[in-house]
């Protein structure tokens, strides 16, 4: 029974020291070394390998990143057990880079970096955190998670989500007749979902004009739930007052693409959240103990819903 690794050769290095010292029964290849492809049972990987159909005793295929739209429809044969990456490395880098586009989008560093561009020295006034409504457009761990992080500064927090939820010191909003009530009432749209046929294109038009006037936008999920056309156009006619963005359809954004350097919005690129080789390791080999129990995987994928 084996385990391949997928991925780059120093984060495997990692994952190996971990398997050898916690699951010694199950043999470790990476990607390159030579293996009969029957014996694999687990693999991870960022993106379905083309030969994948090679591995006929594959069990469960491990995803390197948090998402799972990256696995076309039809490459993961349907008895493969599709698990996310849910580990600690991500959720922290999460919550941070969350807490700091939300304080960037609330204390106007768009607008400072632009006067500063221009030698201006003008304080501007803004509502104290209690006052700026932020909503979470999704509120899975991800989003759960920085929620906790935003609470100590006292913002007024929101969350829509497909399915009813409830945290603590938190309005929440779900199913799409909640929809729009969600909108009007976020001053910053953090949106953290998942990537599927629902989502995708979702920040539209439509969505920025049920946003309050000057409403701002902090994009951690997947660069195609987002209309850059629309939203360059919400940002022209005041009603987006800036936006923040790890991820864009395409990544890299290329060099001429008008969001670059538009003045209200900042970009990073898609560096919000990387799995973390140390704990992404104990996460797995945590699933796999579960998994033997016969307990259910944490991040195991509903291959119906695509998250
Ligand atoms: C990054 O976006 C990930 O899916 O981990």
């Amino acid at each position: 029974m084996a385990f391949l690794f997928n991925s780059d050769a120093a984060r495997g290095a990692i994952f190996r020291e971990a398997f050898a010292r916690e699951l010694p029964d199950i043999e470790f290849f990476q990607a390159g070394e030579s293996v009969e492809p029957e014996r694999i049972r687990y693999l991870i990987s960022w993106t379905a390998p083309e030969d994948i159909a090679r591995y006929s005793n594959l069990e469960i295929l491990f995803s390197i990143g948090a998402g799972v739209d990256q696995f076309k429809p039809g490459s993961v044969p349907r008895h493969v057990k599709l698990v996310r990456m849910i580990e600690d490395g991500i959720t922290r880098m999460m919550q941070e880079y969350v807490a700091l586009g939300v304080l960037t989008l609330h204390r106007e560093m768009t607008a400072y970096r632009e006067q500063q561009r221009q030698a201006q020295w003008r304080p501007l006034a803004i509502p104290p955190a209690s006052e700026r409504r932020v909503g979470f457009l999704g509120l899975g761990l991800l989003a759960q998670a920085s929620i906790e992080r935003l609470k100590p500064f006292g913002f007024a927090l929101s969350g829509w989500s497909r399915n009813s939820k409830e945290i603590d010191g938190v309005e929440c909003f779900s199913g799409a007749g909640r929809f729009a009530d969600f909108l009007q009432q976020a001053d910053i749209l953090v949106c953290l979902l998942p990537l599927t046929d629902e989502t995708q294109g979702i920040l539209d038009a439509e969505l920025f004009a049920r946003l309050p006037e000057g409403a701002r936008l902090l994009h951690v999920g997947r660069g195609p739930q987002l209309d850059h056309d629309a939203l360059i156009s919400a940002l022209d006619s005041g009603h987006i007052a800036g936006a923040m963005l790890d991820v864009t359809d395409p990544e890299p954004l290329p060099a001429a693409d008008r969001l670059w350097s538009h003045p209200k919005v900042v970009i990073t690129p898609h560096i919000a959240s990387v799995t973390q080789p140390g704990t992404a390791a104990r996460a797995v080999i945590e699933n796999i103990r579960r998994h033997r129990d016969g307990k259910e995987m944490v991040g195991l994928v509903d291959r119906t819903l695509g998250y």
